[in-house]
């Protein structure tokens, strides 16, 4: 039965990185895509809405399904989020961090062709191990600061190689690099400060990961209304307006990474969800070739290689000298 039951678990955690560094790849150039079609726009704030009722909705069905019974599930979200409404409100941090996050994304995703947003964006590696150290009291080993620094160079080169080729096919009017480079930066800042928010928090109950994520999105949902009013003088009216299939997709591909994202750090962990995005990038670096004849310069090439082996030395975990190999020594 154990060996069964850890088959299945380490099949979940494969399937989940897989999907993950898929959902990475798109979700990256489908928001470039989505944002630069010639076509009424929609508004990026109620996309970010519009993912958080996804969310909720699968999370409250995931919920159920753990406690085997609708009835049991309903009990048990309300003694959970309800009864307890102080620890709920505890989950207010990560869930208006994450709506904040989300509409910079696609603020980056607006002004950054897609692959020079996936890289930069890789910062929020170097801004959660900032996290980490501070709030959780992490050690690093020497040769992950060393990995950090690498990154950064990386990024830097990145940025300061220009992509994209003007074409006709696709509207860059108005974008502006700096705006789309600190966006991303400050989504990194706070990718990494809420990650490890909600690490503490999960770590610090036996609450379930979904139970979690049902708290999170629902009180994602006052948040990121606010964020949509302010950002459309306050009607409700046109939230949909410009929402076609593509954008639906892009929603559901946006719900469906934060599911995902769960589960890899549940199965899997933080250090093999790194890999997963940096196969990402190689994936958005081709398919950009392709779709947005976006220029791969040597610069560019240099700073993404430096970016991705960045990513593996951080997540480098030498081996203890097992007693059984030294004869072999
Ligand atoms: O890039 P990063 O790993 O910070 O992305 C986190 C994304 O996953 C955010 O969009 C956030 O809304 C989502 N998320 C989630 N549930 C969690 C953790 C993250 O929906 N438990």
């Amino acid at each position: 039965y154990l060996s069964n039951k850890q088959g299945k678990q380490g099949y979940i955690k494969y399937v989940s990185l897989v999907i993950l560094t898929l959902q990475n790849a798109t979700l990256g150039l489908s928001m470039r895509y989505a944002r630069t079609r010639k076509v009424e726009m929609f508004s990026s704030a109620a996309a970010v809405l519009m993912a958080e009722v996804f969310k909720l909705v699968i999370c409250i069905v995931l919920v159920m399904q753990e406690s085997r019974s609708i009835r049991k599930g309903f009990q048990s979200m309300y003694a959970t989020v309800i009864l307890n409404v102080k620890d709920t409100l505890r989950v207010c941090v990560p869930s208006f961090l994450y709506i904040i996050q989300n509409n910079l994304l696609y603020v980056s995703a607006s002004n950054l062709d897609a692959a020079t947003y996936q890289v930069t964006y890789q910062l929020k590696l170097l801004t959660t191990a900032f996290f980490a150290v501070i709030v959780l009291k992490r050690k690093l080993k020497k040769w992950q600061w060393f990995a950090l620094g690498i990154l950064a160079a990386g990024v830097a080169l990145v940025q300061l190689s220009s992509t994209e080729k003007k074409d006709s096919e696709i509207s860059t009017e108005g974008q502006s690099r700096i705006l789309g480079f600190g966006a991303a930066l400050a989504a990194c800042f706070i990718s990494g400060f809420a990650g490890i928010y909600f690490e503490k928090v999960l770590k610090e109950s036996d609450i379930s990961v979904w139970m979690r994520n049902v708290q999170l999105s629902l009180l994602s949902l006052p948040f990121g209304t606010i964020t949509y009013l302010v950002n459309n003088e306050g009607s409700m009216k046109t939230i949909l307006k410009g929402f076609d299939g593509f954008v639906w997709y892009l929603v559901l591909l946006q719900a469906a990474g934060g599911l995902i994202v769960a589960v890899v750090v549940k199965y899997a962990d933080n250090i093999l969800k790194g890999f997963a995005t940096s196969v990402a990038i190689i994936i958005s670096c081709v398919a950009s070739m392709y779709l947005f004849n976006f220029i791969l310069t040597i610069q560019f090439a240099v700073g993404t290689m430096f970016v991705i082996g960045s990513i593996f030395l951080y997540g480098y975990v030498p081996k203890k000298p097992d007693p059984r190999n030294n004869l072999n020594v």
